[in-house]
This record gives structure tokens, C-alpha cells and sequence, in this order.
């Protein structure tokens, strides 16, 4: 679905679509035979070419001719399957098994991002405080009154309602309630429609070890995100140390959710693209000379976005963006007095409101600014078209992600914005992912078969 997705995407774009798809041959498909097909259609105002190549790799077989295809270029390439790099297929039991494993994986990526927009509502609702312990399978809501008020006036003790909520009506409790009572369910949901899929993905031999380890380490992180969530809830339920302060969760544990949240969307999301697309786009090799080239650029700028989404976190954890609502200055300075006013000094930067935002913007400045760069230098490099495509796309996406940040700060960090922002993030880190993969090196048997692509004369235009 997603290849169809992708290759629909790709063909939107003018001057050239890119149809890619990854067949087998049923029975015969196993661990060590793989069938990747590549179709590439390119079209200029003059004339219209198309490349195929194809890839071979079968248990015992070296048949290496070229045969012909129906297109003005053809090229075949085949390659044993015994060669070290060979394929990067991740399936073992054909392209219908591929297209069920590769929905279950999006499938979960998915939810883990509405996981994420949730987890964001519950804290802008300020609604994250309300639910007083927590049992690792979870438990029923209050079904009566009754319960209602036991639950109640557990919430009654806590520094939250003390300090912030003080003479709270049930019914807005209830509101508080039902919100982190969805964000944990949501969660398990996600456990176990995570957990079933993959025994029966295992049961019936569809996955290769490599695959297996994978997703069973993604599986672990999802599990322990449960616990880092309490752990975290559990920071904002002890009293402060200052009676001036108002409760709330840790910043450091705040940050640790939120990134790991972000780190089991980022593997899912890899290892999906890895399901669908065992190999990176590739025509030509002067298309994987371009995408070599630009990784050097790419993966310093993902590092950066990275470390934004992190700092963003920070700005979360310590309620940041209710100061300073300015831009660009920091109220009428630009750069707040007292950034180093705690010590030690590196507390500063995970703790001090104004240099915590100030980290934030400078970070979100450099994104922006490399991002452009990254599509300036981009305009000089022979690349493959869907690299190109997703390079505008992800410098509009980092564009619109700083117009969402200083929309949420001017507004006070309003829900609508607030969320928006954060699923922005997301989106960043989705393309970031996309372009990442799609510019990777392609497997040595695939270099190899582009070494020997010839183009006819028919071909070339002329
Ligand atoms: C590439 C650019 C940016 C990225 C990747 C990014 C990412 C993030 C992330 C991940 C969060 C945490 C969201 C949450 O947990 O609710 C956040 C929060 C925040 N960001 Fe950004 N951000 C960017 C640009 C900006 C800019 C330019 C500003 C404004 C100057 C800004 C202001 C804020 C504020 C005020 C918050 C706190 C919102 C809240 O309390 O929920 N961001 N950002």
C-alpha cells in the first residue's frame, strides 16, 4: 500500500515518475532469492524514456543475460544470491507477505504518531496528573459514582489539585480523567495490536532473524515507554520543593518520553520503508554518485532536527513557552539576561526558562537555515527525482514546522497550536526518515547491476 502510495506520490511529480516494485516468485521465494523489479519513466517535453532494470537473485542461479524489455532501455542484471551484501529483503515469504508485514509496521507507526498527539493534548489539558497510580495491564475506569469519588479523592491529595485545581467540580475531573485514561489504553492497544500480528507474522515464517531482532528491540522500547510514562507522571505527583512552585512532571523525564516516543516512531518507520523498499531508488549510477553526495549534507542536518525536536521537548517540560511570547526578540531584549543565572552552568540549558528557549529558537533557526542550505546545494547534484521532490518537501515542511512554533508561542501555546506543532515535529522527522532512506546506499549486487545498465540509441532521445 505504501509502495502504491509512494509510487503515486512520485508520479505526481512533472518531468518524471518513478514506479518501483518488489516481486517474487511465490513458492520459489525464500531467504536467499529475491526478485526486485525497478521501472523508471522519464518524460521531457521533447521525448520520453524509460529505464527498467531488473534483479535476479535465485539460490543456484548465475544466468547473467541481459534480456530485452519492452522499454527503449532495458537492462537486466543478475546477481547470485550468495554474494555477501546480496539481497536486503527483510521477508521471506513473498511480495503478499511483504504488502502484510509492511501495513502492520506502518499500521504501528501510525499509531505510535497519534499515540504522540495524544500524549500532547493530555499535557496541554493539563489532564496528566489525574490518574494517581498506575498498574502495567492496566485497569477499568471508574463504572459508578462511587468510584468516581474514590478516584477523586485520591486526585484530592496530590500537589496538582492542592495548588492548581483547588475546588474542581467532578465533572471536570471526569474530563482530566477520561484523557489520560485514553492515552494509556491507547498505548496498550497499540502493545497488543502490535504483539499479534508479529507471533503470527513469526508462526508463519515470514520474517527473516535480522527483521525478528528488530522489531522484538522496538517491541522492548514499547513496553519500557509505559514505564518511563509512569515514572514520569509519578515526578509531577511529589510535592515541590518550593511552596511558590506550581507541581509538574520532571523536565528530564518529560524529555526521556518524548524522545523515546520518537525514537520507536523513527525505527518503525525505517524498518517499514526497509519491508517495502529492500533497495533505494536507483536508475543510474551517477543518480547514486548524486545521493552519496548529498548524505554527507543530510545526515548532519537529521542530527540537528534531532536535537531540536529534543530541545522542544525541554521548552515542554518546563512550561517555556508561557514566557517570553515575543519574536524574534525575547521580550525587548535578544538575548535574556539572566541565561546563566543557575549552576552549575550546564543546568541552564535544561532548566532555565529563558535559555531553554532560547536553545530552542536558535536550534529551530539553524534547522531552517541548513534545510535551505541543503536544498541550495541540492540544485547542483544529478539526482533521482523523488530525492529532489522530497527535498522541497521537507525544507516547506521545516518552514511551515518554525511558522507553527512562533504561532504557538505569540498565542500562548493554545491546545490547537501546541498539538500542531508537535505533530509537525513528526511530520519533520517522517521526511527526515523518507529521505534518509531513499538516499542510502544501495546493496553491492544492485552497484554492481547499474555498472552494467547500457543505454541504446533509442534511448538516449536523439
Ligand atoms: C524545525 C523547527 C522546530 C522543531 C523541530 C520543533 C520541535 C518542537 C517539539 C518536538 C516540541 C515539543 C512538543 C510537545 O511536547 O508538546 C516543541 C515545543 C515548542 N516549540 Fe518548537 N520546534 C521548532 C521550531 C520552533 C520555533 C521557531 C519556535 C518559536 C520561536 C518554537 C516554539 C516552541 C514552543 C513554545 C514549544 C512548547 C509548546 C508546548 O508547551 O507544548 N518551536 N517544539
Amino acid at each position: 500500500m505504501f509502495q502504491s502510495k509512494l509510487a503515486s506520490f512520485l508520479r505526481r511529480n512533472k518531468t518524471l515518475g518513478l514506479y518501483s516494485q518488489i516481486r517474487d516468485s511465490s513458492s520459489r521465494f525464500s531467504n536467499e532469492s529475491s526478485f526486485i523489479s525497478s521501472r523508471l519513466f522519464s518524460k521531457s517535453s521533447t521525448s520520453f524514456y524509460t529505464w527498467r532494470s531488473t534483479l535476479y537473485a535465485y539460490r543456484s542461479l548465475n544466468k547473467g543475460f541481459p534480456s530485452r524489455s519492452s522499454r527503449n532501455i532495458s537492462t537486466t542484471a543478475t546477481i547470485s544470491s550468495s554474494s555477501k551484501e546480496g539481497s536486503k529483503m527483510l521477508i521471506t515469504a513473498g511480495s503478499h507477505a511483504q504488502k502484510l508485514v509492511g501495513i502492520w509496521i506502518f499500521g504501528s507507526a501510525a499509531w505510535v504518531f497519534s499515540m504522540v498527539v495524544l500524549g500532547g493534548i493530555t499535557r496541554l489539558t493539563r489532564s496528566g496528573l489525574s490518574m494517581t497510580d498506575w498498574k502495567f495491564t492496566g485497569s477499568l475506569p471508574p463504572l459508578s459514582e462511587e468510584q468516581w469519588l474514590v478516584e477523586f479523592d485520591k486526585y484530592k491529595q496530590s500537589p496538582e489539585y492542592k495548588r492548581v485545581n483547588k475546588g474542581m467540580t467532578i465533572e471536570d475531573f471526569k474530563f482530566i480523567y477520561w484523557m489520560e485514561y485514553a492515552h494509556r489504553m491507547w498505548g496498550r492497544g497499540l502493545g497488543i495490536m502490535f504483539a499479534l500480528p508479529f507471533s503470527y507474522f513469526l508462526r508463519k515464517g515470514y520474517i527473516t532473524v535480522r527483521l525478528g531482532v528488530r522489531l522484538s528491540a522496538l517491541f522492548a522500547l514499547g513496553a519500557g515507554q509505559g514505564l518511563i510514562g509512569w515514572w514520569m507522571v509519578k515526578s509531577g505527583l511529589e510535592e515541590p520543593e518550593s511552596e511558590y512552585v506550581q507541581p509538574r512532571v520532571s523536565p528530564y523525564r518529560l524529555s526521556a518520553h518524548l524522545t523515546s516516543a520518537f525514537a520507536i516512531y523513527c525505527g518503525l518507520l525505517w524498518t517499514g520503508l526497509s519491508v517495502v523498499m529492500p533497495e533505494p531508488p536507483a536508475g543510474s549510477m551517477a543518480w547514486v554518485r548524486g545521493a552519496a553526495k548529498l548524505q554527507r549534507l543530510v545526515l548532519p542536518i537529521s542530527v540537528l532536527v534531532g536535537i531540536t525536536a529534543v530541545s522542544g521537548a525541554f521548552v515542554a517540560g518546563n512550561d517555556a513557552g508561557h514566557a517570553f511570547n515575543t519574536f524574534p526578540k525575547m521580550g525587548d531584549t535578544w538575548i535574556p539576561d539572566d541565561i546563566f543565572s543557575m549552576k552549575p552552568l550546564i543546568r541552564n540549558f535544561f532548566e532555565n526558562t529563558p535559555t531553554v528557549q532560547l536553545d530552542h529558537r536558535i536550534l529551530a533557526s539553524a534547522t531552517l537555515l541548513s534545510m535551505g542550505g541543503l536544498w541550495w546545494a541540492s540544485r547542483k547534484l544529478d539526482l533521482h527525482p523523488a530525492i529532489r521532490s522530497l527535498i522541497g518537501s521537507t525544507m516547506g515542511m521545516a518552514a511551515l514546522q518554525v511558522t507553527l512554533g512562533i504561532s504557538t508561542l505569540l498565542s500562548y501555546v493554545p491546545v490547537s497550536l501546541g498539538s500542531a506543532h508537535q505533530a509537525g515535529a513528526l511530520t519533520l522527522l517522517t521526511l527526515m526518515i523518507l529521505l534518509n532512506h531513499t538516499i542510502r546506499r544501495p546493496s553491492s549486487t544492485l552497484l554492481k547491476s547499474l555498472g552494467s545498465v547500457v543505454r541504446t540509441p533509442a534511448a538516449s532521445g536523439s
